[in-house]
C-alpha cells in the first residue's frame, strides 16, 4: 500500500548540517520527497505536534528544543512508508537504535533524538496536516 509520512529533520540535525546526510537514507531506500521545507517552528505548531505528551514532565523541553532553530519538514511517500521510516530512523532513544539507523548514527540523546516520523496512518493524517495545511 502506498502510503505517506510526516518526517522532521529536528533542530540539531539542521544545526549539525546533516540535511543531505540524512536526505539520502530515505531516497537510497525508494522513498520519495513529495513536499519539504526549511522553517522554524512557532510554539504553537511544536505544541500542537506534540499534543500526546503535554502534560508530560518533559513536555516543555520538547517545545523549547523544536522551537530553537530551523527545522526541516518534509512529506515521504512510498509502498509501507510510514513503518519502513520508522525503521530507518530507529528507536526513540539513540542509545539502544539499531546500527545503521538514522538516530544510531546521527542521534544525540533521547530529548535530541534529530528525526521524527510519524507512528501510524492516523499521526500521518494529523501531522501531515499540522504541517502543510
Ligand atoms: P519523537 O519521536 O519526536 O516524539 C516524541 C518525543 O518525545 C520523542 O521523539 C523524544 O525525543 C521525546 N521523549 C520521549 N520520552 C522522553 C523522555 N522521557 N524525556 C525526554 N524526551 C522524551
Amino acid at each position: 500500500m502506498t502510503e505517506k509520512t510526516l518526517v522532521l529533520l529536528k533542530p540539531d540535525a539542521v544545526e549539525r548540517n546533516l540535511i543531505g546526510s540524512i536526505l539520502i537514507e530515505y531516497e537510497r531506500n525508494g522513498l520519495k520527497i513529495v513536499e519539504m521545507k526549511l522553517m522554524k517552528a512557532s510554539p504553537k505548531l511544536a505544541e500542537q505536534h506534540y499534543a500526546e505528551h503535554n502534560g508530560k514532565p518533559f513536555f516543555n523541553r520538547l517545545v523549547a528544543y523544536l522551537t530553537r532553530s530551523p527545522l526541516v519538514a518534509l512529506i515521504l511517500e512510498g509502498e509501507n512508508a510510514i513503518s519502513r521510516v520508522r525503521s530507518l530512523n530507529g528507536t526513540t532513544d539513540p542509545e539502544n537504535s539499531p546500527d545503521n539507523t538514522i538516530r544510531a548514527l546521527y542521534g544525540l540523546s533521547l530529548s535530541e533524538n534529530t528525526v521524527h516520523a510519524s507512528d501510524s496512518k492516523e499521526s500521518a493524517d494529523r501531522e501531515r496536516a499540522i504541517w502543510f495545511g
